[in-house]
């Protein structure tokens, strides 16, 4: 698996393709890749006959006290598991060239509202950050279409937005979320569970999917649904920062009448900050 660096390599590459008729996907990774990424990868094979697939811990969208120096970077390991699932080209570039003038003289794009609440809220900076990365691999890779993961529903949103709002012309995919056996979604921060946390960990999803259930039993109590799966899930050891029954077109309150939603949760189990989400029609 071929790993370029640099912008002109990079750009070399593209024109070759480009050249030829071919379509180009990205995927926009932090690395340390697991099912769920590869999964990805092979949605975008079936949208482009190239796939580019981009590695960069982006320092922006990682908070003060959070997990940026101890984010696991494993590219070695990910260049192995992208040969399993081929991709064309891994990008991984450094700091000083997806932010040529620094990190403290970045222009900064910012998606309003969307990103105010639950992560956002948790997490002041991490979607401007999100979109400051996300619009320079856009502008630097030019890619017909891109595709993120539904395990980040907010952040899927929060693209969809700036990419239409700024007329971007790449076509923004979702994926579904890839779930361990148990249940557990995949991610990145799973490694930083204990074995007992680990145990625990599947009880997020479970919380969801009851409340889908009774959704679809044709409950609309929607507040105390989500303070009942707090309860519970906090009675199990999690400390729970939200859970939310949600619009999923735009994250707005649901009236009663609302028959496309989304159950969102966030919780911290012991080291790791676990984020999961179900949508439901009704
Ligand atoms: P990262 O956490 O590495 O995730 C890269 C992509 O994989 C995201 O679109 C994410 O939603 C998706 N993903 C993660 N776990 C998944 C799972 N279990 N099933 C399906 N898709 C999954 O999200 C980011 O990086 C960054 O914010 C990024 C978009 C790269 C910008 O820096």
């Amino acid at each position: 698996m071929e790993v370029v660096n640099t912008k002109e390599e990079l750009a070399e590459q593209l024109a070759e393709w480009r050249h030829n008729g071919d379509h180009v996907a990205l995927v926009p990774t932090m690395g340390n890749l697991h099912a769920g990424h590869t999964a990805l990868v092979e949605l975008a094979r079936e949208h482009a006959e190239r796939v580019v697939v981009t590695i960069f811990v982006n320092p922006t969208q990682f908070g003060e006290g959070e997990d940026f120096d101890k984010y696991p970077r494993t590219l070695e390991r990910d260049k192995r598991r992208l040969k399993t699932t081929p991709a064309d080209l891994i990008f991984a570039p450094d700091v000083e060239t997806v932010y040529p003038f620094g990190i403290e003289n970045a222009t900064i794009v910012s998606v309003p509202r969307l990103t105010e609440e639950f992560c956002g809220a948790k997490r002041p900076g991490h979607f401007d950050g999100v979109t400051s990365v996300v619009a320079r691999l856009f502008a630097i890779v030019q890619p017909d279409v891109a595709i993120f993961g539904q395990k980040d529903y907010q952040q899927q949103l929060v693209i969809r937005h700036m990419t239409t709002d700024l007329n971007i012309p790449v076509q923004v995919i979702t994926g579904e979320t890839v779930r361990a056996d148990d249940g557990l979604a995949l991610s990145s921060r799973n490694s930083y569970l204990s074995d007992d946390e680990r145990e625990i960990a599947p009880q997020l999803y479970e919380a969801l999917q009851y409340i889908g259930r009774e959704l679809q039993n044709g409950k609309r109590n929607y507040d105390d649904l989500e303070s009942a799966a707090v309860v519970r899930l906090d009675a199990a050891g999690f400390a729970t920062e939200y859970v939310a029954i949600r619009r999923a077109e735009n994250l707005g309150v649901p009236d009663r009448d609302c028959d496309e939603l989304v159950v969102l949760a966030a919780s911290q189990l012991g080291p790791a900050r676990l984020i999961d989400n179900i949508v439901v029609t009704i």
